[in-house]
Parts: structure tokens; C-alpha cells; sequence
């Protein structure tokens, strides 16, 4: 099948397939190409250029752009969407005065949402998550990563990456599976962590690599949750495994969690919500990818990551969602853009690069997504009538998405 996209107004994040991530001062700039054409052979790229170069070529499908602009999908590394229910009192009980940590401390929190997943069948649990799955997917997101860590028992971390297994083989769009058993302590373990540690490592870690049920290991590195011993116990049984890590730090605490995914060669670090200047200065000449998650900031009201910093340090930056039922009940990738402009003064180039290249790669996705690039996945959005892309954060409340392709199939 060959799909052909003519008169582009605008095809954003052409790249070359030598760039995997961008960094520092290159994240200011977004190549584009003005007046465009791009063809979509059998679900990947397969050429773009000026419309005056178009190529004679014979496609089943042509769709006319004009007035309007393409780019890839959005990749969002990092989100909880495989969950049950939903944590609506506690976003109330917020607002009348209690603290995140307070709802948890008294058994909200983490712990909510596990009482629930447990409660619910496997069946059910893929039935309201498909729904979240569908829904960002409209909202312009080609590949998704999607953790476990609502289960915190082996049945339950298996059931919920059974069902991030299913979504990944019943929909097009590009999902990766992380274990995050190391999500919180469940209560029973609460005076004896090292026995759900062994649980995590004797039992759901064989498991879960027996049955191929994931790519990367999270451990929740914070105050009140995992240390950072505990936490490289963790991903080192998960290395072993064969599972990459992919970490949750300095949400409410700088407590060295990122000098640790850094010496075990995280594939990234999530949230940095507060960073001390060693915590900048441990991600310089790593490979580990810093990812940033604006929505959580802003519906817990706890500081933004301090990205311009950061990439004045020449570190990249991704964005993710964050999508889960306690800090984000959110997915909308659009929305975390405008949101890292708004409130992170990140540009709208900077913004578009870590929601798009710099996610894949925080996925270990970035040789096939995350920019218009010769062979990649055809994974695009195809935005209504813009004046520039500046729109996209500018409009923060509008959606200017007209269509969606995934796998070079027009899905909305
Ligand atoms: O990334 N911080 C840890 N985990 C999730 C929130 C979990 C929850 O409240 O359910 C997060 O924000
Ligand atoms: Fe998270």
C-alpha cells in the first residue's frame, strides 16, 4: 500500500537516521521542510521532499495537505495506563488541603490503585484500558510505553502485563512493557521490605522473563518508597534478567536516585521535579535520557522539572505523560507540549524534539520513530490548517489534530 501526502505546508523533524537523540543547544532546532510531499510505502517512510522534486509515482492513496502541516507521532515514554478505576476522591481531598504524600501515608496513593487492580478482573482491567489506549491515539500518540506496578503481587503484576501484552498485539500503534513491581511497598511488606524485594526478584522477575512479558525495570526511588540501595538491588536483578532500566526519581526528593540509573546505564530518569546541581552534573556524558513530566506538576501543583537549566548544561530532554490515576489522569501529549512551553519555557522546537526523538529514544525506540526519517514507521500527524507550528503549545486548549496514520494507515 502507498500512500502519498502532497502541498505539506510545513513536515516537521526531518532528520537524517544517524540521530537518535537530541541534546543541549541542537534541541532548539527543528528541521522542516516547506511545501512538501511524502510517500508511505507498506507502513514506513519511504521519501520525502520539495513538492517541485515530487517523483512520478502511482499511490492508492493520496491525501492533499495544503494549508496544513505533518509530523511524527508523538512518543511517550513513560505512562501508567493499564489500571482500574479511578482515584477521583483523593483529587478532591487534594483540593480541601490533604498533601499527595499525605493521601498515601494513609493508605490512598499507590496502594488505592493496587487494592483496586487486584479486585478486578483481568478481562475488565483490558476493557477500561483499551479505552485510555484508543483515546491518546487520537490525541496524536504513535508509540506508547505503559508500566505495571498497580498489582505489587505476582498475580497482579503478571495480570497487568498480560493485558499490556494483549493491548500491544490488538492495536497498531507501538507499545513498550515495563515491570515497575517496585512501585510502593504493599502494606503486608510495609516492616519487612526486603521480603518483597526477594518476592520481586525470586518470583515475578523469572516470571516475567520466562513469559517475555516486558522490556525495561522501574524502581519508585524516593522517600517513603524505594532507597537507593534497595533500588539498585533491583535493577541489577533486572539487568540480569535482560531488562533495561527505566527509573522514577527526584519526584519529592533529591536522595541520589539518578547517580544510581546513571551507574547502572538507565535507558532514562523520570520526573526531576527537584534537582540539586549534582544531580545536573551526573547526567553530563551519559547515556541516560532525562525525561520530564509536565502534566504531573502541574495537576499535583510540585515544581516543574527545571528543563531550560538542563539544557543549558547541554543535557536533552524528553517529555512524557505520565498517565496514571493518582498524579496525571491525563495522556494528552499535545497538552504536555504546551504545558513544557508555558511553564517550563522550553521552546516550541525544544518542546516538539523531546516529545518526539528524544521519547523514542528514552523507549529504545528511536532507530524506527520519532522523526521523519528514510524507513522509519509512518506514524504522523497531519495537524488542521495552522499558521506555524508555534500554534501547536500556543493553542494549549484547541485540538489541531486533522489525522492520524499509524503504521501508514489512517486511523482517524
Ligand atoms: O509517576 N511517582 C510514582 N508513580 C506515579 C504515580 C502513581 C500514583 O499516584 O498512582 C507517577 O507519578
Ligand atoms: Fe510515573
Amino acid at each position: 500500500m502507498t500512500t502519498l501526502i502532497i502541498n505539506i505546508k510545513e513536515l516537521l523533524q526531518v532528520r537524517d537516521s544517524s540521530i537518535l537523540k537530541v541534546s543541549g543547544a541542537e534541541m532548539a532546532v527543528l528541521p522542516t521542510i516547506k511545501n512538501a510531499y511524502l510517500i508511505l510505502k507498506n507502513g514506513v517512510i519511504s521519501d520525502f521532499g520539495f513538492m517541485e522534486d515530487l517523483p512520478n509515482v502511482n499511490p492508492e492513496k493520496c491525501i492533499d495537505a495544503d494549508g496544513k502541516m505533518v509530523l511524527p507521532s508523538w512518543c511517550d515514554s513513560h505512562t501508567h495506563i493499564v489500571y482500574a478505576g479511578n482515584r477521583e476522591q483523593e483529587f478532591v481531598d487534594r483540593i480541601t488541603g490533604f498533601t499527595y504524600e499525605e493521601i498515601a501515608n494513609r493508605g490512598g496513593g499507590i496502594l488505592n490503585s493496587a487494592k483496586k487492580l487486584n479486585e478486578t478482573s483481568e478481562e475488565e482491567i483490558y476493557q477500561q484500558s483499551k479505552v485510555r489506549l484508543e483515546e491518546v491515539m487520537r490525541l496524536g500518540t504513535g508509540a506508547v510505553e505503559i508500566k505495571s506496578g498497580y498489582g505489587l503481587t505476582v498475580d497482579g503484576e503478571l495480570k497487568m502485563l498480560r493485558v499490556i501484552q494483549r493491548l500491544a498485539q490488538n492495536y497498531p500503534i507501538t507499545i513498550k512493557a515495563t515491570f515497575l513491581g517496585a512501585h510502593a511497598f504493599p502494606s503486608e511488606y510495609a516492616k519487612n521490605h526486603q521480603g518483597y524485594i526477594d518476592l520481586i526478584i525470586n518470583k515475578m522477575l523469572p516470571e516475567i522473563a520466562e513469559n517475555k512479558l516486558a522490556d525495561f525495570i522501574d524502581v519508585f526511588c524516593e522517600t517513603g518508597y524505594f532507597t537507593v540501595e534497595e533500588t539498585r538491588e533491583i535493577m541489577e536483578a533486572g539487568i540480569k534478567f535482560g531488562l533495561k532500566p527505566k527509573i522514577h526519581v527526584n519526584q519529592f526528593n533529591s536522595i541520589g536516585g539518578i547517580q544510581a540509573g546513571v551507574k547502572y546505564n538507565a535507558l532514562s530518569v523520570d520526573h526531576l521535579e527537584i534537582m540539586k546541581p549534582k544531580d545536573i552534573e551526573a547526567l553530563k556524558n551519559t547515556e541516560t535520557m532525562p525525561v520530564a513530566l509536565p502534566s504531573c506538576s502541574y495537576f499535583l501543583s510540585i515544581p516543574y522539572t527545571p528543563a531550560r537549566e538542563m539544557i543549558t548544561a547541554g543535557l536533552p530532554i524528553a517529555l512524557a505523560s505520565d498517565y496514571n490515576p493518582g498524579s496525571t489522569p491525563s495522556g494528552n501529549m499535545n497538552f504536555v507540549v504546551a504545558t513544557a512551553c508555558i511553564k517550563v519555557k522550553m521552546t516550541p522546537e525544544e518542546a516538539i524534539n523531546a516529545a518526539t526523538i528524544n521519547g523514542a529514544y528514552a523507549m529504545g525506540i528511536s532507530e524506527t520513530h520519532g522523526s521523519i526519517t528514510l524507513g522509519k514507521k509512518a506514524n504522523l500527524i497531519i495537524t488542521k490548517h495552522i499558521h506555524s507550528y508555534y500554534q501547536l503549545p500556543y493553542a494549549f486548549g484547541s485540538n489541531l489534530i486533522d489525522t492520524i496514520i499509524i503504521n501508514g494507515e489512517i486511523i482517524l
